[in-house]
């Protein structure tokens, strides 16, 4: 079994990657709640090819949840996603305790204009501003990295984008693709939460998103026609709870665009049991 460190406080995560880069090597961050599965591993193995220390981080980030959110039910078990870490090759796993990376609750809150007024921004208010927050201290614990973010969680991974480029932190975000069950069904730690009745149901949201993919590929540029199509698709599943919104927007910024033009992204977010899930995928549209 392969070795790995754990990091338990900040200034050890700062010294080890401080030392790792003295040391000529460079350094990959993979950013985590923790409940690791194949998707979180994808990131870590693109980061052991990419880098030569990779850091995983397991920290569930009370900033980023709301009021009657899953924060207390959310999976844990740190000796099992570090032996995860450890049999993929992670050189450390920096798992902080909440008064570790919150000493006093902090002041300073992250706006992301435009990009955290649609979508995830508006269903779950403050979500964005809090996951800005501790990408942004993990950027500054950890230092010059690459940094690995899944597309499952598009507007985050567009949200981290812009944190980087906006601050100039010395970090490169780079996007790996979104990790699917056979069934299409995206992996998820909140998969976890679906009766068997409801995980058979699950994957209608990747049926929806590629409905509405296959649309816009036969030459529909209208968006409320996609749209529409979509939500014909997640309507045949009497299992599914409330659909937050199944959409399609500029992938870029996620504002809405109409003809639909250029990078696209389909997203959906919909209740299924106690879970919410949420998906997305993309199609571009040529110019003429
Ligand atoms: P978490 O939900 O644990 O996800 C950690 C990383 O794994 C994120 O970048 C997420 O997009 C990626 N990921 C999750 N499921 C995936 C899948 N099926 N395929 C590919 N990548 C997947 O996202 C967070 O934690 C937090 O918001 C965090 C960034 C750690 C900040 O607290």
């Amino acid at each position: 079994m392969r070795e790995v460190t754990v990091l338990g406080t900040v200034a050890a995560a700062r010294a080890f990657c401080e030392a790792a880069r003295a040391g000529g090597a460079t350094v990959g961050l993979v950013p985590t709640m923790g409940a690791l599965h194949a998707g979180h591993l994808g990131l870590l193995r693109r980061s052991v090819a990419e880098t030569d220390v990779a850091v995983v981080s397991v920290f569930v980030n009370p900033l980023q949840f709301g009021a009657g959110e899953d924060l207390a039910a959310y999976p844990g078990g740190l000796r099992s996603d570090a032996a995860l870490c450890a049999a993929e090759g992670a050189a450390a796993v920096f798992a902080p305790t909440t008064a570790e990376m919150y000493p006093a609750p902090p002041a300073v809150s992250l706006d992301f204009g435009g990009l955290s007024a649609v979508l995830e921004g508006v269903l779950r208010p403050g979500h964005l501003g809090g996951v800005g927050v501790v990408v942004a201290k993990l950027f500054a614990i950890i230092g010059a990295c690459r940094a690995y973010f899944g597309e499952k969680d598009w507007q985050q991974l567009a949200v981290v984008r812009r944190l980087a480029a906006d601050l100039s932190l010395p970090v490169d975000v780079v996007g790996c693709a979104t990790v699917r069950e056979a069934d299409g069904l995206a992996l998820s730690s909140r998969n976890a939460y679906l009766s068997p009745a409801e995980r058979a149901a699950a994957p209608v949201l990747h049926r929806a998103l590629c409905s509405g993919a296959e649309r816009i590929e036969a030459g529909e540029r209208r968006a409320a026609a996609v749209e529409a199509a979509m939500a014909r698709v997640l309507a045949t599943e009497p299992l599914l709870g409330r659909v937050d919104y199944a959409t399609v927007a500029a992938a870029d910024t996620l504002q809405p665009l109409d003809p639909l033009a250029g990078e696209l992204r389909l997203l959906v977010a919909a209740h299924l049991g106690a879970a919410r899930l949420i998906d997305n995928i993309g199609v571009t549209v040529a110019s003429a």
